[in-house]
């Protein structure tokens, strides 16, 4: 969702602002806009531009507001059209206040007919504009507590930065259900939405909590709750380096992301994994006994984090033979809850911001669920509100598509069902040796798929001329297939669906033609020969056929159109290797179409509305 970034200190503000929106844009890219307090002239200078970043950042490098307190946005729009007015930061009446918003407030509407039946003139069709008229009809010579009594009145969700030109040393942030750091360098402050806005000036980070509010000087930043009650704000040191949130010589996120993926699957595996198959989590560290206790397993997630959760699914049943079931946190937080005591619910997110998921993360907790994020941000809201964290450790991920997070969920998911599968006792020491030497070896089975870019590249080239795609797979691979249709479509705009092999004649193969082609994942596994059949019936309907086989097998060379051989592995190794050839081959569509693969339109990143 929208990004925003505030800063107070020493250096000129604009340019920490700039940069700071550049790193945010993954977030949200229909316009942006900051607002300075210039120094001497006691006004507050806004600049906004209709689209992108760069646009914005056009803008100022004509005309730079100088200045040492600033805050900036980045939108990603919910209420009204992407323009000028709409942009962030919005002011009240006499431009004193202005404010930054991400989020939505959900009683907007009552409060501007007050505001306006008060006098208050709006220029927008935002949500946000009612938050700086608000504080500005509380504002009685004390901004920090005007600001209070205009928090009080606001229901949605907000993480917001403002400032007043009344207050010119004071820089406030507040937060309830969406995301908002602090970042405390050698005399300067930061209030950010995400932590990559802010690793070039400061590793010391500070993330506030629910319903908590930041008042920055320069003298040191205090936390209390909206009521004015001191809060103990725990500073956490980051170690994500500022070159990972760079591109580093690529064209793109993606493609580095992608490339990053053996060193993520690495991150995630190191320290947890012994050669004989023992798996330990550092901050979820629950004992045999304890996990003996769960009869089910809830996995809940949303967009790709869905997809690994039906993957976790599937090899949590499997490895460990307990019931496990993977929801749509979306849907999953409007039905009536079945789970209790004995089930143990798994959120699978990567931001862990994501609003969906941590709601159903607290309907479960609140049923006596015992809960643990998989995330990978240290300190995200899933990892603060569960009883324990498993971090993927890969570093910031920029690309909005999810490439190496999604490997290294899957991974997580590996080692978790490896986990209950050992508590439970139903798996032998050789099954484990041998899941244990499997995903040692996978960084480079992985480089090896990455070595294999120009053939996959080649391909997508020849395929970019279709415009609708069908992916199928079973078991493993039907989550796998699902992800590979959804990362296509999300980056090329191409229609693309996934199916799972024995659903395809339910359906699903009505839709196919010589113009429509097949994406089927043919890999070793339990079910190869029934996905043959499957080759067999779509070929004989005329489409083509790009099959993903093993090393080193020929059965499809006569029958599917293009075939693309993957490192022979076991069913689990060999659906992540299967995952980076389809994100190679999104990837390279989309290159081909010339779409902006980094920020694909209507996306963002962190979806932290419902
Ligand atoms: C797609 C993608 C999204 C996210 C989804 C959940 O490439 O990235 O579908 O997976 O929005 O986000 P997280 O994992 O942050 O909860």
């Amino acid at each position: 969702m929208c990004g925003i970034i505030g800063y107070l200190g020493d250096r000129e503000a604009t340019p920490v602002l700039m940069d700071g929106l550049k790193r945010l844009e993954y977030r949200g890219y229909d316009s942006a806009g900051v607002a300075v307090l210039q120094q001497g002239a006691e006004m507050t200078s806004v600049t906004k531009s209709e689209a992108k970043v760069d646009l914005l950042i056009a803008k100022l490098q004509d005309n730079m507001p100088s200045g040492r307190l600033g805050i900036g946005h980045t939108r990603w729009a919910t209420h009204g059209k992407p323009t000028i007015v709409n942009a962030h930061p919005h002011t009240d009446c006499y431009g004193r206040i202005s404010v930054v918003h991400n989020g939505i407030i959900e009683n907007f509407a009552e409060l501007k007919q007050e505001l306006e039946a008060a006098g208050h003139e709006f220029v927008s069709d935002t949500d946000t504009e009612v938050v700086p008229h608000l504080i500005e009809q509380y504002y009685k010579g004390d901004f920090l507590s005007a600001v209070r009594q205009a928090l009080q009145r606001i229901r949605g969700a907000y993480a917001l930065a403002m400032f007043s030109l009344e207050d010119p040393e004071l820089l406030v942030g507040a937060r309830l259900n969406a995301p908002l750091v602090v970042g405390i360098g050698e005399g300067e402050y930061f209030v950010a939405s995400d932590i990559t806005a802010i690793i070039p000036y400061t590793k010391k980070v500070l993330i506030l909590g629910e319903g908590e509010m930041a008042a920055v000087t320069p003298l040191g930043s205090t936390v209390t709750t909206l009521d004015g009650l001191p809060v103990e704000a725990k500073v956490i040191h980051v170690d994500w380096d500022v070159s990972q949130a760079e591109k580093g010589g690529f064209p793109h996120f993606m493609l580095k992301e992608i490339q990053e993926t053996p060193e993520a699957v690495s991150n995630a595996l190191r320290g947890r994994l012994d050669e004989d198959g023992h798996v330990s989590f550092m901050e979820f560290n629950a004992s045999d006994q304890h996990l003996r206790r769960f009869e089910e397993v809830r996995l809940l997630g949303m967009g790709t984090s869905l997809h690994a959760a039906m993957v976790g699914e599937n090899v949590i049943e499997d490895w460990a033979g307990i019931p496990a079931r993977a929801q749509d946190a979306s849907e999953f937080r409007y039905r009536r809850p079945t789970l209790g005591e004995r089930t143990l619910t798994v959120v699978i997110t990567q931001s862990g911001e994501t609003a969906d998921t941590l709601v159903g993360l607290r309907q479960a907790r609140d049923r006596g669920s015992l809960t643990v994020a998989v995330t990978n941000v240290v300190g995200s809201t899933a990892a603060r509100d569960s009883d324990g964290a498993i971090y993927l450790h890969s570093g910031p991920e920029i690309g909005v598509a999810s490439t190496k997070t999604f490997i290294a969920h899957l991974v997580s998911q590996y080692l978790l069902a490896l986990r209950l599968a050992t508590a439970h006792g139903r798996v032998s020491l050789e099954r484990r040796e041998e899941i244990a030497r499997s995903l040692k070896t996978l960084p480079d089975e992985i480089r090896r798929v990455l070595a294999n870019h120009k053939e996959i590249a080649r391909l997508a080239h020849h395929y970019s001329r279709f415009r609708n795609f069908m992916y199928v797979g079973r078991g493993l691979n039907h989550p796998v297939a699902l992800e590979g249709a959804l990362k296509l479509k999300e980056i090329s705009y191409l229609h693309a669906e996934g199916s799972s092999g024995g659903e395809l004649k339910h359906g699903p193969i009505a839709l196919l033609d010589r113009d429509f082609p097949v994406v089927a994942i043919c890999t070793d596994c339990a079910t190869k020969e029934k996905m043959i059949s499957n080759v067999h019936e779509v070929v004989a309907r005329d489409a083509p056929v790009l099959a993903l086989v093993s090393e080193g097998d020929h059965n499809l060379d006569d029958l599917a159109t293009d075939v693309i051989e993957v490192p022979a592995a076991d069913e689990a190794a060999s659906a992540i290797l299967s995952s980076v050839v389809l994100q190679l081959f999104a990837y390279h569509v989309a290159v081909e179409l010339g779409c902006d693969v980094d920020q694909p339109r209507n996306l963002a990143k962190s979806v932290t509305v419902e």
